[in-house]
């Protein structure tokens, strides 16, 4: 297939994406598709909870690359370290609440975590946060928010609209076209 962003002289723009354990996870495997097929390497990351919404199978067979979801699966790659070295650009699509308290804690319990530590802002680190509206209206959530972004992180806010849980309000993940366009963005500033 024809693409116009192929550029054999040009390395392709590697993008870690982290999914975590929200019901709108399937988005992200739409979100990897569109990146593959724009000549985007693209590498997955889940926590285990995401992995309740989102099988592996998918995000390996569309990305052709295995996911990661495990600190210590092989600890001769030291795989938190090699990921945050990896990438040109992280993003963390969807963002839980509980992932986001975690970062905004340093918890390095889990991969996604550690890898935010690990690579410290040295490329950009985008969270695009996905909840009930209550949950993301909470003081907890906004706080979380307010001190990620002061610390570079770029927050994609959420969309309003009605939610898996039958409400009406803020909190839906950022659709996959939207992302898409703003990370066409970045590779063309880079
Ligand atoms: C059906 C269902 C849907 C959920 N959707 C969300 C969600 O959209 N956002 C969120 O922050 N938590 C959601 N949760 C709760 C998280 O999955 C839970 O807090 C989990 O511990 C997050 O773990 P993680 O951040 O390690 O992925 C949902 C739970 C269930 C059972």
């Amino acid at each position: 297939m024809p693409n116009e962003h192929k550029d054999p002289y040009k390395p392709k723009t590697r993008i870690l994406l982290g999914v975590t354990g929200s019901i709108s996870a399937y988005k992200a495997a739409s979100l990897a598709s569109a990146l593959v097929k724009k000549d985007y390497l693209v590498q997955c990351a889940a926590t285990k909870s995401a992995l309740q919404f989102i099988g592996p199978a998918a995000l390996e067979g569309i990305t052709r690359r295995m996911l990661q979801t495990d600190m210590f699966a092989d600890s001769s790659e030291i795989a938190h370290i090699e990921l945050a070295r990896w990438a040109d650009l992280i993003l963390i699509y969807p963002a839980s609440a509980a992932t986001l308290a975690r970062l905004r804690m340093g918890l390095a319990e889990d991969l996604i975590s550690a890898v935010f530590l690990a690579n410290n802002f040295k490329v950009p680190f985008w969270i695009a946060p996905a909840m009930n509206s209550s949950m993301l209206e909470h003081p907890a959530t906004r706080e979380n928010l307010d001190i990620l972004a002061g610390w570079g992180a770029r927050i994609i806010d959420p969309d309003a609209g009605l939610l898996a849980c039958g409400e009406v309000g803020s909190g839906r993940l950022a659709e996959p076209e939207t992302m898409l366009a703003l990370i066409e963005d970045f590779r063309a500033e880079t």
